[in-house]
């Protein structure tokens, strides 16, 4: 089996009637930033596929035109998946929600069109060096196996992080093989990063201002958990950036075998 292993998979989507927002360990903070990704990947991704799949023709390692073209594979999965999970979020009704998400699909529809081939790798690069991060954290919590996280949510994330970090070192290495600029991808890492977190914090905020009044006060993000995500956001941003900064020199943990294993067994069909 390729390392990179593209799974489609067959998740519960919950009904309408069944959700409840704070899907992930009954935590504000948690849930709706899990929403935000959500939110985010349906329109991030296929961006991602769409500029990677431009520049394969560019890729003079037959290696890396593999994993280039499993990356995307991968990533088209995930975003397909989401936007199902999406429709029940969005069906919960949150004032403003569809506006924001509106001005992100013209944010990358922009790019697609005017910005380079340069730029719009760098992106990709400045997303993955940061979610590789975060879903070695996010796994490394349990919060997707907590006793009030909804089953179906905990294993859409726990599938889609486990297999961020199967693929991390691919945008890395394409942005290194074709353009090597390190202050250029910093540049892109405090962009891409700066463009998704504002995304996050906006949906944050529009999705806890409707579900106080419905679902009360545990939907507030109180200011412990705002300054704790603040802070990891911080330190995950300033590694992305540093110069010896490689997805390479990750250690990982014993667990992630037997969980790609797992999703492997449960999967629909693999490639
Ligand atoms: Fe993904
Ligand atoms: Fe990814």
């Amino acid at each position: 089996m390729h390392p990179i292993t593209v799974r489609t998979m067959k998740f519960e989507v919950p009904s309408a009637d069944e959700f409840h927002p704070l899907y992930i360990a009954g935590n504000a903070a948690l849930s709706y930033s899990h929403t935000a990704l959500g939110l985010y990947v349906a329109y991030l991704e296929p961006f991602m596929v769409k500029t990677l799949r431009k520049v394969l023709g560019q890729i003079r390692d037959d290696k890396l035109r593999e994993e280039v073209d499993r990356f995307c594979r991968q990533e088209a999965q995930h975003y397909q998946q989401h936007i199902d999970f999406n429709k029940v979020v969005l069906a919960h009704g949150y004032p403003g929600l569809e506006q924001r998400i509106d001005t992100l699909r013209r944010d990358f529809d922009r790019f697609l069109a005017d910005a380079t081939d340069r730029f719009c790798v760098g992106y990709a690069e400045g997303f993955e060096s940061y979610t590789t991060q975060s879903a070695l954290q996010l796994l490394e919590y349990g919060h997707y196996d907590h006793r009030r996280t909804t089953r179906s949510f905990g294993d859409l994330f726990k599938w889609h992080m486990l297999e961020e970090i199967e693929h991390r070192n691919v945008a890395f290495d394409l942005y290194q093989h074709l353009y090597g600029d390190y202050f250029f991808r910093v540049r892109m890492c405090w962009m891409a990063q700066s463009h998704m977190l504002r995304f996050f914090r906006d949906c944050m905020q529009i999705m806890s201002r409707a579900d106080v009044p419905r679902h009360g006060d545990r939907c507030r993000i109180t200011a412990k958990w705002k300054l704790l995500l603040a802070n990891n956001q911080l330190g995950m941003r300033v590694r992305s950036m540093l110069p010896g900064y490689s997805p390479h020199k990750y250690r990982l943990p014993a667990n992630i075998a037997e969980l790609s294993a797992h999703f492997t067994k449960i999967a629909v069909s693999v490639r």
